[in-house]
């Protein structure tokens, strides 16, 4: 099989043979027509192979969940408007009242209420256990348990779940075990190779890697991936076909884009832990992260993402981001951008300080995504900004 590189760019986007165009054409259009009736009925039951309504499958989308399946080693994928839709879609393809869902806890803040308020609303019973102990994780697994959930690396604090092991779990008590690698991208993870059932992807980050798209994906096999776009259908999260075209130009350099972040993200890492004004750096390539051995076992590379504990005080960091001059203080992460965030600060408020501390969440800690500039240029700023305060 081709390597991954090679398969970003050209796997499910065959040229076409009419015009000659290289690229995949967007297929803006919410219906399509029939010359005849009868293979209108028949497509909208689902006996022939016909498109019918965007919100239910689109030809520019199929081409992008082509190439997310080739990728992740999945017999097939389905494309959301946003990561939390697919996430969404996805945990509800597989739940009743009465299911019990065991998770992480340390978990994107949209899964953590989906999992925390909004599934127990529907009887759904979930348990969140400590992120790195896998008999935590062991033990909660019961009857009734229908999912394991986790995420590896999580946010902001980058720890590791080791996937193999989860999915033995997940399995050994009849439960599927879904995945959220979206920190990791295929090109560095691909945890339905590890035995992991299905793997979602918030692809506003890694996999479109522009800043300029927000959408989600599931992966996994055949059957389950229909049950997902069924529910799909039905709740309306679909892709819009301009923005999944969007993310399959995106993917085509995914493997570029990921690898250079890789290799900066390594050297600021070396560079921030040597730095007498950091206290502690997080970030799975470090042969001192906790978890290195399980980033070795699972990761092709450690990723671009990481973050940082400054010696320091809130006010502290939040001087640090304002004096970055290339890194750009914002949400969100994965782009070609290089762009810092202050979690105490944006994204875990509704925290107490107490609650922050017990999962690692420092007052000065940074999260980092690392950008595709030039790494020198980078560890340059960031010296800059530490040595000003
Ligand atoms: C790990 C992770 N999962 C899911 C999401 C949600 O994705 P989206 O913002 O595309 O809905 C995010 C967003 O930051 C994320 O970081």
């Amino acid at each position: 099989m081709a390597k991954e590189s090679t398969r970003s760019v050209h796997d499910a986007e065959p040229f076409d043979e009419e015009s000659g165009s290289i690229t995949t054409p967007i297929y803006q259009t919410t219906t399509f027509a029939f010359s005849k009736a009868e293979d209108a009925r028949r497509a909208v039951l689902g006996e022939t192979d016909r498109y019918t309504y965007t919100r239910w499958d689109n030809p520019t989308t199929a081409r992008l969940e082509k190439k997310l399946a080739s990728l992740e080693g999945a017999e097939g994928a389905a494309f959301f408007s946003s990561g939390m839709a697919a996430i969404s879609t996805t945990i509800l393809a597989f739940l009743k009242a009465g299911d019990r869902v065991v998770a992480i806890s340390d978990l994107y803040g949209g899964t953590f209420e989906l999992m925390s308020r909004i599934l127990p609303r529907f009887g759904v019973k979930t348990t969140l256990v400590d992120t790195e102990d896998p008999s935590a994780m062991e033990e909660a697994v019961g009857e009734g348990t229908k999912l394991v959930y986790i995420e590896t690396p999580t946010n902001p604090t980058l720890k590791l779940v080791d996937i193999r092991k989860a999915a033995t779990v997940a399995h050994d008590a009849g439960a599927l075990l879904l995945v959220d690698s979206t920190f990791a991208s295929p090109i560095n993870q691909r945890p339905i190779e590890l035995g992991a059932d299905m793997v979602l992807h918030s692809a506003t980050k890694y996999l479109n890697g522009h800043a300029d798209v927000t959408a989600g994906a599931a992966a996994g096999g055949s059957q389950r991936i229909d049950k997902v776009k069924h529910l799909r259908r039905d709740l309306g999260g679909t892709i819009d076909p301009h923005a999944a075209w969007l993310v399959l130009r995106g993917m085509k350099t995914m493997a570029l884009r990921v690898r250079a972040q890789n290799e900066s993200a390594m050297a600021i890492a070396e560079f921030l832990s040597r730095h007498p004004k950091v206290r502690a750096v997080h970030y799975p390539g470090l042969s001192g992260h906790p978890q290195h051995a399980i980033a070795r076992k699972q990761m092709a590379g450690f990723g671009g993402m990481m973050s940082f504990e400054l010696k320091g005080t809130m006010e502290d960091a939040k001087r640090f981001t304002e004096r970055l001059k290339v890194g750009l203080l914002a949400a969100s992460l994965g782009g070609v951008e290089t762009l810092v965030s202050q979690p105490s600060l944006m994204t875990h408020t509704q925290m107490s300080a107490d609650e922050r501390r017990r999962t690692g969440i420092a007052d000065s800690l940074i999260r980092l995504s690392v950008g595709i500039e030039d790494k020198e240029d980078l560890v340059a700023d960031l010296k800059q900004a530490l040595e000003s305060l």
